[in-house]
């Protein structure tokens, strides 16, 4: 069993892309500049935006992070993305989520510039996506395949189950899986014998969003298991996973950990979409 650091990865990819930040101010007269929204103050979205900014300003990359009201009104909010939209000196827009629930997320990430989503949720994006043309990818299922390529794990041929459905995670990772060969099953709260489809996989991404939900018996010997999951372990408060770690580890030929797997490569393929909707933008005539 071998433990895929993400945070290991993490710092290397961003010791990269530091080094290539710091040519830009010369050739380009300017550095990115990732703009974040957040409204309200829910902990863990607070948590994940100030982490983003802490990583945009370690690789030279400027952050501006607006932070509003929980009570901001859909069309401020609205206005607000329109003004980013034109600004020249913004190149990414994220609008961290969830938004309080009197806000149509769809509506507000529709309205973000596509060239500016450095999210990739823009429906343009997903559709790119869907249908294999160049787009900015979601960070998280970018993040995940960049996990599996950096052991070298095979993915064409093989079987990958999903389990979770969402269009941030679940969702797009298949899609990513599908493109590199894997014979991918998505599995939900819904599917009939969960265990038995989970436990023939053999690349394991878990986003359902329960903690400890992976038990042993869900986990095929030799599977790569992919936790995806952040939650709060309910007996002890701490951080954990949607997989069991203790338990399934043993059985799995790698593994990630929460926190330090797929977190920080979700922030690192950010930079990198960052600076590639800068690059797109100073090289346009
Ligand atoms: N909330 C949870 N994950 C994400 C993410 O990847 N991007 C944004 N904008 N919000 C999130």
């Amino acid at each position: 069993m071998e433990i895929i650091s993400g945070k290991d990865l993490a710092t290397e990819l961003k010791c990269q892309m530091a080094s290539q930040v710091a040519t830009f101010k010369e050739r380009f007269g300017r550095i990115p500049n990732l703009t974040v929204i957040l409204a309200g103050d829910d902990p863990g979205s607070v948590s994940y935006v100030t982490g983003k900014a802490k990583a945009s300003e370690e690789i030279g990359i400027n952050n501006v992070t607006i932070r509003l009201s929980e009570d901001v009104t859909q069309a401020e909010l609205l206005a607000l993305i329109a003004k980013l939209n034109d600004d020249n000196n913004v190149d990414g827009i994220l609008v961290q989520l969830p938004l309080p629930p009197h806000i149509d997320s769809d509506t507000v990430i529709s309205s973000i510039e596509q060239s500016k989503d450095v999210d990739g949720f823009h429906p343009l994006n997903t559709a790119a996506l869907w249908n294999r043309r160049p787009c900015i990818l979601p960070c998280t299922p970018k993040g995940i395949i960049k996990l599996l390529k950096s052991k070298n794990i095979p993915i064409a041929g093989k079987k990958a189950v999903v389990i979770g459905r969402s269009a941030i995670v679940g969702l797009p990772v298949s899609k990513l899986l599908l493109d590199e060969h894997a014979t991918v099953t998505i599995a939900h709260s819904r599917t009939e014998n969960l265990a038995q489809v989970a436990s023939e996989a053999d690349i394991l991404v878990v986003a359902i969003g329960k903690p400890k939900f992976v038990t042993p018996d869900m986990v095929k010997h030799g599977a790569v298991v992919i936790d995806v999951g952040v939650n709060r372990d309910p007996d002890t408060g701490k951080l954990c996973g949607d997989v069991d770690f203790e338990a399934c580890a043993p059985l799995t030929s790698y593994i990630t950990k929460v926190p330090g797997g797929v977190g920080p490569m979700t922030i690192c393929c950010l930079l990198e979409n960052t600076i590639a909707c800068f690059l797109r933008k100073v090289s346009q005539p």
